[in-house]
């Protein structure tokens, strides 16, 4: 029988009000954040690199200096070692730091200078993974991918899985993502954001705040509590 034994990620049923909803609140909720104002692809990749292990109010300070010191890739790729890192110093992982500046270089290099707009190829650059490739390709280029980080992964898992046991694989939460990123490449971008955004201000990890949630009646995991 085609198909039945197949593992599955769960039924979307759940998929086009989520997606409505979450769309709605962050519209209304969405903090307006910096980078969330551009699609330049190297200011999305600055701020994507920053926001990996560093929370929004200190990156909201690095930022704007970091891009006032190096405006764009090429500057940043002919930039001393010492200079890249004095302006990352105080975010820590300084890791970042040098796998950025080794990315503006091989950018340079390989790339003519323009960032791709893929993200089977941006998982190839120094530092991106596949959760930095997809937010590149989408927040800056508009692709309509999906980008899971852990908050990201939080949420589909709350809301699409619940507490079913065992807990979905990552590659089970890229496949629902997948199938729940809109079509349209703007839609997909302000999707990406707003799943972001519930995950950072509603769905946080230690204790979600259910009652205030936009989801919840059509999630799997805030459906159980009483608001
Ligand atoms: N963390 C990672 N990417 C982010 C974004 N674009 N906005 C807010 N937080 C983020």
């Amino acid at each position: 029988m085609p198909h039945s034994s197949t593992p599955r990620a769960p039924k979307l049923k759940n998929a086009q009000p989520f997606t409505r909803k979450v769309l709605a609140w962050y519209a209304r909720a969405g903090r307006d954040l910096p980078w969330r104002r551009t699609r330049d692809p190297y200011r999305v990749l600055v701020s994507e690199f920053m926001l990996q292990q560093t929370q929004v109010s200190r990156v909201r300070e690095y930022y704007p200096r970091f891009l006032a010191r190096f405006p764009d890739l090429e500057t940043l790729a002919q930039a001393k070692p010492r200079a890249v890192r004095e302006a990352w110093d105080g975010l820590g992982y300084y890791a970042r730091a040098r796998n950025l500046h080794e990315l503006a270089k091989c950018v340079t290099r390989r790339h003519d200078g323009t960032l791709p707009d893929e993200a089977q190829e941006l998982v190839e650059l120094p530092g991106v993974g596949p959760y930095t490739a997809g937010a590149v390709a989408s927040f800056a280029y508009e692709k309509p991918v999906p980008a899971v980080d852990t908050n990201v992964a939080r949420v589909l898992r709350r809301v699409f899985f619940g507490s079913r046991l065992p807990s979905p694989a990552s590659r089970d939460i890229w496949r629902l993502a997948a199938g729940l990123v809109p079509k349209n490449g703007k839609r997909a971008w302000r999707f990406n954001q707003a799943v972001m955004e519930l995950g950072a201000l509603i769905c946080v990890a230690r204790k979600p705040r259910c009652p205030e949630c936009p989801v919840r009646t059509t999630c799997k995991t805030g459906r159980r509590i009483r608001a």
